[in-house]
C-alpha cells in the first residue's frame, strides 16, 4: 500500500489534491456528484470584503488546450460566505479548507481575513495577489515586491493562520516576489494564477472577452507552472502549493518533483467535474508504477 498523504504547512492532507479557487464554487455544488470528502482539501471561491457581481459578458475564450476567463471576481462577499456557503460547505466536507481571499486595498485584504478567521474549518488562507482581471487590485500587489511585501505583513497580524500567498506568472522574476512574501512572514506560496492573454473574433474584429483580456489557463500552461514552481522551490524555504494545467495523476507527480508539496487542479473542473475525483482515485496506481512508497518524500526530487 503507498502512502499518499502529505502535510502543508503543519496541517495533514489524505492526499495532495486540491481543487483551485474558482473552478470548485464552495464545494458543496460538487458533493451532488461525489464524496467530496476523498479530496486533500478544496480552494473555496475568491472572497472579497464586500459582494461582487464581476465582469460584463462574455467572460470566456476557448483556446487550444485551454480557457481564458474574466470573470472578475464575482462572489457574495464575506459576509455571505461566512453565513450561507461555508455552513453549507460544512453539512458535506469535514476536512481543513483553504480559505481564497482577494481585495483592492492592503485593508480589504486584512478585514475579509479577519471575519473569517473565525471559522475554525479554515484551515490556511491563501492570499490571491494575482488576480489579473480587476483594475486597482489583485495582481497589482503580485507584480511588485514591495506592494506584495506590504499586503502580506498587514495580513499577517490579522491571523495566526497559516498563509500562502497565490502568486502571478506576469512577471519578469516570480523568485523575487516568493522572497519578499517570505520575507513579510508567509507561510506557504501557491503558483501560479492565469496568464494574462486574449483572443479576437474575426467575424466581429472585437476581442472575445468583454474585458479584451483575461488569464489563460489549463493544460497549455503546465510547463510554465512547472518551470516556475522550480524556481520557486530553489529561491525560498516555504512549501509550495503547484498548480496551472494539472490534468493527471502524472501531472501531480511531476509538479510535486519540482518543488509542490501540494498540488491544486483547476480548470480540469471546467472540462470534467470528476476531474479531481478521478486524479485522487489514480494516484496509488500511478504512484506504484513510478515506485513511489511514500509521496512526501519526492517534493522537490528532481533537484
Ligand atoms: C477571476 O475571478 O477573475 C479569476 C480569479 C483569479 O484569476 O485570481
Amino acid at each position: 500500500m503507498v502512502n499518499t498523504s502529505v502535510t502543508l504547512c503543519g496541517i495533514r492532507l489524505d492526499n495532495p489534491i486540491i481543487p483551485a479557487s474558482g473552478t470548485f464554487g464552495f464545494g458543496y455544488e460538487f458533493a451532488e456528484l461525489y464524496d467530496i470528502n476523498l479530496l486533500g482539501s478544496l480552494s473555496i471561491k475568491g472572497t472579497t470584503k464586500e459582494p461582487r457581481f464581476g465582469n460584463p459578458t462574455p467572460r470566456i475564450a476557448e483556446c487550444p488546450s485551454g480557457m481564458i476567463n474574466s470573470v472578475g471576481l464575482q462572489n457574495p462577499g464575506a459576509e455571505a460566505v461566512l453565513k450561507e456557503e461555508l455552513p453549507r460547505l460544512k453539512r458535506c466536507f469535514s476536512k481543513p479548507i483553504m480559505a481564497n481571499v482577494s481585495g483592492f486595498s492592503t485593508e480589504e485584504y486584512v478585514t475579509t481575513v479577519e471575519r473569517l478567521d473565525t471559522e475554525a474549518q479554515i484551515g490556511w488562507f491563501e492570499i490571491n495577489i494575482s488576480c489579473p482581471n480587476v483594475h486597482g487590485g489583485g495582481m497589482s500587489f503580485g507584480t511588485s515586491s514591495s506592494a506584495a511585501s506590504s499586503v502580506v505583513s498587514a495580513v499577517r497580524r490579522a491571523t495566526a493562520k497559516p498563509l500562502i500567498i497565490k502568486l502571478s506568472p506576469n512577471v519578469t522574476d516570480i523568485t523575487e516576489i516568493a522572497k519578499a512574501c517570505e520575507a513579510a512572514g508567509a507561510d506557504g506560496i501557491s503558483l501560479i494564477n492565469t496568464l494574462l492573454g486574449m483572443r479576437i473574433d474575426l467575424r466581429r474584429k472585437k476581442p472575445v472577452v468583454a474585458n479584451r483580456m483575461g488569464g489563460l489557463s489549463g493544460p497549455a500552461v503546465f510547463p510554465v507552472a512547472l518551470r516556475m514552481v522550480w524556481q520557486v522551490y530553489e529561491a525560498v524555504r516555504l512549501p509550495i502549493v503547484g498548480m496551472g494545467g494539472v490534468c493527471s495523476a502524472e501531472d501531480v507527480i511531476e509538479m510535486m518533483l519540482a518543488g509542490a508539496t501540494a498540488v491544486e487542479v483547476g480548470a480540469a473542473n471546467l472540462v470534467d467535474p470528476f476531474a479531481c475525483r478521478d486524479i485522487v482515485r489514480k494516484l496509488p496506481e500511478v504512484m506504484a508504477q513510478y515506485g513511489i512508497q511514500n509521496l512526501s518524500d519526492i517534493t522537490g526530487g528532481a533537484h
